[in-house]
């Protein structure tokens, strides 16, 4: 249902009045367009179709989101919030219904500080986690940080997502090392983590952004890592035996010393088994020869380097590029893709991956990441964050489709084809899926009475967040209960007395 609009012109008269006005762009302003495109990162939401804002607002000072907040509460306007931008369904700056909408993008809120004596930093949600990166590790090569692997991910979606990355299996997600953060409620107000209290603080740490307001700065715990880390990129090919190590992999992953991480990339008849390990290169084959001698690594596998370092590595594919190529914005727009996740509890036997991998020479076939879980991730109880998916994980798996122009056709009917047959071997009862890989495709909410309704919300949010979606639905209610932030999965408030 279109939500009932109290009036943008008096919407935009209020932004013009409270924030200084080359901060707001209208669509009739010539740079309207450059603005919104600037973190478009899926040319699917680039149509003449999509469902724009009325406004981009490009805050430069938190008082500036309090602004918009009130502006829009007071004229009934709802707000998206954009850090990176890059949502995989577009929720920061279109919607999928019709809907008048404003989007406060925080790209200028994007500062980094450093507190090298206590090893923590305050990020502002508009950095990029390159930009987080290169800042943390750029003067201390032993200082580091477990997120993502992409460097130009806007910090406020993932954080708010969880984020999950190559490091999680010894430190966990990134919102397991958040300490503090500074926070915009539906009301407007200005609040840290004790002025909000803990259940919000829990809620904002992996319970998806856009459903609670906007988080403005995060206050982390930086990581140590030694000043040379070890990795690899090992190609095996069906001939060479991909069907047997990945199956290998599925129980080896998991639960090798927390210290490496393998995660692996199959597409076409090959699988990439790609490492970051915070050791030696010595160490490094012996722990492999030791515990994952199918894989056969030699030293003449290892790329030594920092940290720092290896994250442009994953990131560009070339121990060439400068680490400095971390801190670019710019994204290539050509290419359309889709995703879909799950998590797999229970190691798929040899004879479905042989099947598996007959699926990636069909018309359409994109490629699968598994990523491990297990060491630390594993010791994590499930309700210590919005993130369920922890003990008993042995790995999530990302599907991911990608295609040209209007040839999406198909793309999308081998991701759906492909992820129907998947239904046996993955997470059931309900079937799970990462928040930060978000799919309109496993559910979208229902709005009643102006208010997004719980039943509808939980066929979709049951699966990013299992029996934490309930919490998230109660502290939803609590901070925000005429369900202003709201997206086509947001969480739902749950009123009390359902
Ligand atoms: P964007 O700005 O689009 O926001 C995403 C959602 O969060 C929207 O609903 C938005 O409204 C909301 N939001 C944004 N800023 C907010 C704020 N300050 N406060 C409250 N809500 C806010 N994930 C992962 O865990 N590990 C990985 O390695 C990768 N790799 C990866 C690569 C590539 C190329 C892409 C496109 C994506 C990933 N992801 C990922 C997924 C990524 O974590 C996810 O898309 C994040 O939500 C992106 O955050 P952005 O701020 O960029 O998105």
């Amino acid at each position: 249902s279109v939500p009932c609009l109290a009036s943008p012109d008096d919407f935009l008269q209020c932004l013009r009045e409270k924030i200084p006005s080359e901060l707001v762009y209208t669509q009739s302003s010539s740079s309207f367009a450059g603005v919104l495109v600037s973190s478009i990162r899926s040319a699917r939401f680039l149509t003449n179709t999509t469902v724009r804002p009325l406004c981009v607002v490009t805050p430069t000072d938190a008082s500036h989101v309090q602004a918009a907040v009130l502006c829009g509460r007071t004229q009934g306007v709802r707000l998206r919030v954009r850090s990176g931008g890059h949502d995989y369904e577009g929720l920061s700056y279109r919607s999928a219904r019709p809907e008048v909408f404003g989007v406060v993008d925080l790209t200028n809120l994007r500062a980094v500080s450093v507190n090298q004596s206590e090893t923590t930093a305050w990020v502002d949600s508009g950095a990029t986690i390159g930009e987080l990166y290169y800042t943390i590790a750029k003067d201390n090569s032993q200082l580091a940080f477990p997120a993502g692997l992409c460097p130009t991910i806007g910090v406020g979606g993932h954080f708010s997502g969880g984020a999950i990355g190559m490091m999680m299996r010894k430190y966990g997600l990134a919102v397991d090392n958040v300490l503090d953060a500074k926070f915009v409620t539906a009301n407007g107000d200005l609040l840290d983590r004790a002025g909000m209290g803990e259940d919000l603080f829990w809620a904002i740490r992996g319970g998806g952004g856009g459903s609670f307001g906007i988080v403005l700065s995060w206050k982390v715990q930086l990581v140590q890592v030694p000043p040379m880390v070890t990795m690899f990129n090992i190609v095996k090919t069906l001939d060479q035996g991909a069907v047997d190590i990945v199956t290998r992999w599925q129980d080896v992953g998991p639960s090798l010393p927390n210290d490496l991480t393998i995660r692996v990339i199959v597409q076409g008849q090959q699988a990439l088994f790609q490492a970051l390990y915070l050791g030696t290169c010595s160490s490094l084959v012996a722990t492999m020869g030791d515990q994952f001698p199918e894989l056969a690594m030699t030293s003449a596998d290892c790329q030594s380097m920092t940290w720092l370092q290896s994250i442009a590595f994953i990131s560009f594919w070339n121990r060439d590029t400068p680490v400095e190529a971390l801190l670019s914005r710019t994204t290539s727009l050509s290419t359309y893709s889709k995703s879909k996740s799950d998590y797999v509890q229970n190691a798929i036997s040899k004879g479905v991956w042989k099947d598996i991998f007959s699926w990636f020479t069909m018309n359409g076939a994109g490629l699968v990441i598994l990523e491990p879980h297990g060491g630390f991730m594993g010791s994590v109880p499930t309700d210590a964050t919005p993130y369920p998916h922890r003990s008993g994980v042995l790995y999530n798996v990302q599907y991911m489709v990608f295609w040209q122009g209007d040839g999406g056709t198909a793309a999308n009917t081998w991701l759906g084809n492909f992820y129907d047959f998947m239904g046996p071997y993955v997470s059931k009862n309900p079937r799970q899926a990462y928040v930060n890989y978000r799919d309109l495709g496993i559910g979208q909410n229902v709005v009643v009475d102006d208010v997004t309704t719980f039943d509808g919300g939980k066929v979709w949010g049951e699966q990013y967040f299992a029996s934490n979606f309930q919490r998230l639905a109660s502290v939803k209610a609590a901070v925000d209960p005429t369900d202003y932030f709201r997206n086509e999965q947001s969480i739902p408030p749950l009123v009390q007395g359902l």
